[in-house]
């Protein structure tokens, strides 16, 4: 079986690398992480890379005189490693239109709020304070805007009344986002998805939508 290799981005701790190499270290994944790239040399998940016998690179912002520079060198970076599908996993970054191009509708991302609302950042804060009684997850293909591309799953979880950010975060962490990114790096290797104007249709039987 010859597998598709697979990079995933990460700035900080990387649970969801974690979850996503777990996933793909079973003997009949499809997908096989072959790099991970940060875009700091302190983010842990170049350490759980390393542990896993992974690949890894560092892209630092102040080695490229320009975004469209970084974004340029990322894709290189990528390319030379021979990488097809690209995980963004807590990456701090927007990429752009040399991503994009090098690599068409074959970049996920993870976020953690239930897509379209609360894109960006201060996301469970924002969710507690405007009293939501759902809170979770959603895997997206990635456009050029900040969590504004084509869904492809969702995870759902309750927001208990008082939550504080960080315990909506972690349950939303640990009880979808590290169910919800392997199942859609599987589907997305597999051939699965589809994309017919901006809506993702998943050639399969399972849930699109995880309750957690
Ligand atoms: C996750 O909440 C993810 O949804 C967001 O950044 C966080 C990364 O967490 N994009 P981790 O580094 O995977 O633990």
């Amino acid at each position: 079986m010859s597998r598709v290799p697979v990079a995933v981005l990460v700035s900080g701790s990387g649970t969801n690398l974690a979850a996503l190499l777990e996933s793909t270290s079973a003997a009949d994944s499809l997908a096989e992480i072959v790099l991970v790239v940060a875009d700091r040399h302190k983010a842990y998940g170049l350490q759980r890379a390393r542990d896993a016998g992974v690949a890894t690179e560092v892209v630092l912002k102040r080695d490229h005189p320009t975004p469209e520079a970084y974004d340029q060198a990322l894709a290189a970076v990528l390319q030379r490693h021979g990488v097809e599908w690209v995980c963004l996993a807590g990456f701090m970054k927007l990429v752009g239109a040399a991503m994009l191009a090098a690599f068409p509708q074959r970049i996920l991302n993870i976020h953690p709020s239930l897509l379209p609302a609360f894109p960006g950042l201060g996301v469970q804060q924002a969710a507690i304070e405007h009293g939501v009684r759902a809170a979770g997850a959603t895997v997206h293909l990635v456009d050029g805007g900040m969590d504004t591309g084509p869904i492809v799953v969702q995870g759902v979880v309750e927001v208990h009344p008082d939550d504080s950010p960080e315990e909506l975060s972690a349950r939303i962490l640990t009880k979808v986002e590290h169910r919800i990114y392997p199942m859609a790096l599987r589907w997305a290797v597999q051939g699965k998805l589809r994309l017919r104007g901006r809506v993702v249709h998943v050639d399969t039987d399972e849930p699109l939508l995880v309750v957690g």
